[in-house]
């Protein structure tokens, strides 16, 4: 426990982080990758480059702080974290080298204003909140080991087939390369796969989610190839659409993630964004399967026709499904998208469309896609009068306040 005098000294910090955030969190990489090059083997260099990593540190450090006497209200936030730093191999080990140099990177940035007394309770703050994910993390460690077919830290999988779902999503159907059974997970978690690229340094992670239902046999996971010009972005994506065939082998970490269906019979609305709709995918398979009468709105919004991903799948999915209904949205249709039984609407999904067609009693809204598509759905919706505990949502890459911060 933290002492009172403690969290004082932390909480009139939270101005001056509010400010030095990004620049202490810029400092501390820098740092932590030159005195220890191996970590680059775990970090997204896409990410960091992007600056978005630096605002996903900075915003959970000021959250923590903000919340230092009642950590329990960031719970959920910090286990969405823990299951991203179990998927990626982070260790125990780990902790006092990241607390270490974010302590150093403080005292760079705030210099004299830095005091003792400030970098003390930093030092005891950081250990509490180190404390919170080293425990949860070992649960999830010892859950995803302990299930049939599980496993701790990266496997071999091989891929058995490779299928493309529309002119920049390809499906990677992946099994056990020692042919042992496939876990069964949660629909909307994710893996974490990770691959040595000819030309690159360091080993590349990325998180794709799983987009089919859980079938003990193997995992799908569909990835969009990132424009060339988004590099490093695009690196790892190019990379698994150009040179990943059939019996190739990537290695892969367990199933993770909180953004999961519930399974409650209240209707459920999936609105997603492009590539954003993969965890929709396996959600509403999962409901095929399992819950075939559960009443299913799905939104999607694509560019057009060639760009859209599944849409056979779907057209199973609408007859597989006995409540069902599918709304097609595209930027820039051609006239044969326009014809398709699903299409709704030119242009984006606003407020009065979503009032529209969305609104359901009782139901849980699950959302994926890119920020600005998230930020104006998760709004649209919240101006409907629906409530935080129905929306859920998800995007790719580390967490971003939902202010775009
Ligand atoms: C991701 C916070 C410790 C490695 C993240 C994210 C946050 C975060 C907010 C983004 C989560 C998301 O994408 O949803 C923290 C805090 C820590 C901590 C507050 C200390 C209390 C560590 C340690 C390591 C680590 C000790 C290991 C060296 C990573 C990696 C990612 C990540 C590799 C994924 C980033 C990427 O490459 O995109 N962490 N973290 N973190 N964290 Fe931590």
């Amino acid at each position: 426990m933290l002492s009172q005098k403690t969290i004082d000294v932390i909480k009139s910090t939270v101005p001056a982080l509010e400010v030095y955030g990004t620049e202490i969190t810029t400092i501390f990489y820098k740092n932590l990758f030159s005195s220890h090059p191996e970590l680059q083997n775990i970090f997204n260099h896409a990410n960091q480059n992007q600056g978005r990593q630096q605002t996903a540190l900075a915003n959970t450090v000021l959250a923590a702080a903000t919340h230092i006497d009642k950590l329990e209200s960031i719970i959920p936030v910090v286990k969405q974290i823990a299951q991203k730093h179990r998927s990626l191999g982070v260790k125990p080990e780990h902790y006092p080298i990241v607390g270490g140099h974010l302590l150093r990177a403080i005292k760079e940035v705030l210099g004299d204003a830095a005091t003792d007394e400030i970098l003390s309770a930093w030092k005891n703050a950081y250990g509490v909140i180190a404390g919170v994910f080293i425990e949860l993390e070992e649960t999830l460690y010892k859950q995803a080991a302990d299930q049939e077919g599980g496993w701790k830290g990266f496997k071999q999988f091989k891929v058995v087939e490779k299928v493309e779902e529309s002119d920049v999503i390809t499906s990677f159907y992946l099994v056990p390369a020692n042919n042992s059974p496939v876990p069964i997970f949660e629909p909307g978690q994710y893996i974490t796969i990770r691959h040595k690229i000819p030309g690159e340094t360091n080993l590349i992670n990325r998180q794709y989610s799983l987009s089919a239902a859980s079938n003990k046999e193997s995992f799908r996971i569909s990835v969009k190839r990132e424009a060339e010009e988004t590099k490093p972005a695009g690196v790892f994506s190019n990379y698994l659409h150009d040179h990943i065939n059939q019996g190739d082998i990537v290695e892969i970490t367990a199933p993770a993630g909180e953004f999961v269906l519930n399974s409650a019979s209240t209707p459920v609305v999936f609105i997603s964004g492009g590539v954003g709709v993969t965890p929709l995918m396996s959600m509403i398979n999962s409901i095929a399967e399992q819950q075939p009468n559960r009443q299913v709105e799905f939104v999607h919004a694509a560019k057009n026709g060639k760009l859209q991903a599944f849409k056979q799948e779907l057209d199973h999915l609408n007859e597989r499904l006995n409540n069902s209904r599918f709304s097609f949205i595209y930027d820039n249709p051609s006239e044969q998208d326009t014809m398709n039984t699903h299409f709704k609407k030119q242009g984006y999904i606003d407020v009065e469309w979503l009032e529209e067609n969305t609104i359901l009693k009782g139901a849980d809204y699950y959302i994926c896609g890119p920020v600005p598509f998230l930020q104006a759905v998760v709004k649209g919706l919240k101006e409907l009068g629906i409530q935080d505990s129905e929306i859920h949502y998800e995007f790719f890459g580390p967490a971003i306040n939902m202010e775009g911060k």
